[in-house]
């Protein structure tokens, strides 16, 4: 008897505080903003956002692609087939007073890098990543291949723009990895360090020839 009354004053007391716990985050905000479309080859294709980011602020960070109206398909990797994106990287930084700033990055990159596909675990792989770095950076992951026909060639590098688009550093951060039979699987991770201001961690599997490991790595800034 005297549990049960225990367990259920322990129950009231914890949807109590679930109640309040949703009050305290309902707290909801509308937010609107506009992509010029004359800014783009391809307007006829809605902007489709890949990747939400936020700064400890609460500044968000946002990847847009549109895809390729000229070529739907790509290939990268062993003859891998993926969706052609437009070779243009926009990031949307939106800051806490609502305003916008737009960040497009033009043809920057390896045209492999706009080439969106699920790899041989059909986890969907985006070659271009990014991450917020504390104080007004973005971390920008992507690829450099030696010869795009061979993944053993494929390198993970790692650019530090601010808001204006600048770049503040460019990192080569490993080869990329490539299944036993040669297909391209960029599986790396990276985990922004706890206190943005050092940094962050990279962890990856390594392959040369058939043997393979994994490497931890961190880069402080
Ligand atoms: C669209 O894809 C084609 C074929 O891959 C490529 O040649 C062209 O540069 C791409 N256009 C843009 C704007 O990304
Ligand atoms: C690029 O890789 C492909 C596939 O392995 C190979 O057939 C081709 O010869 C390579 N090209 C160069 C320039 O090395």
């Amino acid at each position: 008897m005297k549990l049960s009354n225990f367990s259920y004053n322990f129950m009231a007391r914890y949807l109590f505080l679930i109640t309040l716990f949703l009050l305290v985050t309902s707290i909801k905000s509308d937010f609107t903003h506009i992509e010029d479309p004359s800014g783009t080859e391809f307007p006829q294709n809605l902007p489709i956002i890949l990747n939400v980011q936020t700064y400890d602020d609460g500044t968000t960070l946002v990847h847009i692609i549109r895809k390729n109206a000229t070529l739907a398909s790509c290939t990268v990797g062993l003859n891998q087939v993926g969706l052609n994106l437009e070779r243009i990287l926009r990031i949307r930084v939106i800051k806490l007073d609502g305003s916008v700033k737009e960040i497009n990055l033009d043809s920057k990159f390896d045209p492999l890098n706009y080439c969106v596909f699920s790899d041989v675990t059909k986890v969907l792989r985006n070659p271009i990543v990014i991450y917020p770095l504390g104080n007004q950076y973005i971390l920008i992951t992507y690829i450099k291949a030696k010869n795009s026909s061979d993944p053993t060639t494929y390198e993970e590098w790692g650019d530090v723009i601010d808001w204006y688009g600048n770049s503040k550093s460019t990192i080569f951060l490993g080869p990329s990895y490539t299944s036993t039979d040669g297909l391209w699987m960029p599986e790396s991770t990276i985990q922004l360090n706890v206190n943005k201001k050092l940094g962050f961690l990279r962890l990856s599997s390594v392959r040369v020839g058939k043997s393979g490991w994994t490497e931890r790595q961190q880069y402080s800034m």
